[in-house]
């Protein structure tokens, strides 16, 4: 069976059911652009999350928020996500930012970091569907483009609501819900409990993604075959290896993945850190891409030593000259 395929909304359709998630601090232009490319002779049109960015930093502190959502051509299809308390702080905030050129705005409700839970945002929403059905109908009734939310499975073991909250988010107009099957309070631990997402697939008149515990492509064949979710939101797995979106589509429609040679590999980090760099200037652009080389790197003999040197390159030609020369050590 072909497990690839587009998700039809009402009023857009995602080309394809293999996504990538918002993750803090990875997912900015550049790393969209390379998990779309990485692997694949063509740009592929997944969709790709922004960063989750704060209702209240886009109404306090405007400039430095929306860098967040810098955005190009390329960068199609994309979705961005917000985060705030109430229906009024994202009202104010969203106000500022309904025209950018996103395809997808989703409604974080998933988040378990203690700044955001101190905030009452993220996955503390899932203590009031109440409040999340406000903010879901005033992002409807805002915006022509689709309305999504992305959820943990309640906010501790007691309090597992998902039905609850999907049944909210179904009243309020949401096109489409992501479940990762963890409670807040669990935060990593434990493992993905996938059954929740196939009973929400059982559940739900709006197509369901599930997310969690996918780190390979036959985690992500697998979810889709156990739970009968309509499409994959990969996150930590594509932070080890920035190939794993050509890896998933390939396994999804049985074409065989050819692993990307050595030389394939450094043209991609060089590609990613070149949009770092553009996005972010040289230094801060190398210092920001740091966390990426393992990805990258992943299975090549002796990185340790390559990885520590790469961290003390101030210049985008430094850092190449270090890779030249590993490249040559092995070859
Ligand atoms: C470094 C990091 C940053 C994250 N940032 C966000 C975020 O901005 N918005 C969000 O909804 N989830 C965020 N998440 C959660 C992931 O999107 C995803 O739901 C979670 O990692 C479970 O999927 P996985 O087990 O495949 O990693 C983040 C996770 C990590 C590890």
């Amino acid at each position: 069976m072909d497990l690839l395929h587009p998700i039809k909304l009402k009023n857009f359709t995602i080309p394809c059911n293999i996504m990538a998630a918002p993750l803090a601090g990875y997912t900015s232009l550049a790393t969209r652009n390379a998990y779309r490319s990485n692997g694949s002779h063509t740009h592929q049109s997944y969709l790709c999350f922004a960063e989750m960015v704060s209702a209240e930093g886009l109404y306090y502190s405007f400039d430095k928020s929306a860098a967040l959502l810098a955005t190009n051509e390329a960068d199609k299809p994309l979705g961005i996500q917000i985060f705030g308390a109430t229906k009024d702080k994202i009202e104010r905030a969203f106000e500022k930012i309904k025209d950018y050129p996103f395809d997808v705005i989703d409604l974080n409700c998933g988040c378990s970091i203690k700044k955001v839970l101190k905030s009452f945002s993220g996955a503390y929403l899932l203590k009031s569907p109440d409040e999340i059905y406000r903010i879901l109908s005033y992002l409807v009734s805002a915006t022509d483009k689709p309305v999504t939310l992305k959820i943990r499975a309640g906010y501790n073991r007691e309090h597992i609501n998902y039905l609850e909250v999907l049944s909210a988010a179904e009243s309020a107009g949401a096109q489409m819900i992501t479940l990762h099957p963890r409670t807040c309070m669990q935060l990593f631990t434990g493992k993905a409990d996938w059954a929740m997402i196939a009973d929400m697939k059982s559940h739900a008149h709006i197509p369901v993604i599930g997310n969690g515990d996918l780190f390979s492509a036959d985690d992500a064949a697998a979810m889709m075959t156990q739970t009968g979710c309509d499409g994959v939101m990969l996150a930590r797995g594509l932070i080890d290896d920035p190939f794993m979106m050509e890896q998933v589509r390939c396994r999804f429609t049985g074409e065989e993945y050819i692993e990307p040679t050595l030389d394939e590999r450094v043209a991609a980090m060089l590609s990613h850190l070149r949009g770092f760099i553009d996005e972010f200037g040289e230094l801060p652009g190398l210092r920001e891409f740091r966390k990426f080389t393992k990805g990258y790197l992943k299975g090549l003999p002796d990185i340790a030593k390559l990885r520590y040197a790469l961290n003390f390159a101030e210049t985008y030609n430094e850092f190449k000259h270090l890779i030249d020369e590993f490249i040559c050590s092995v070859g």
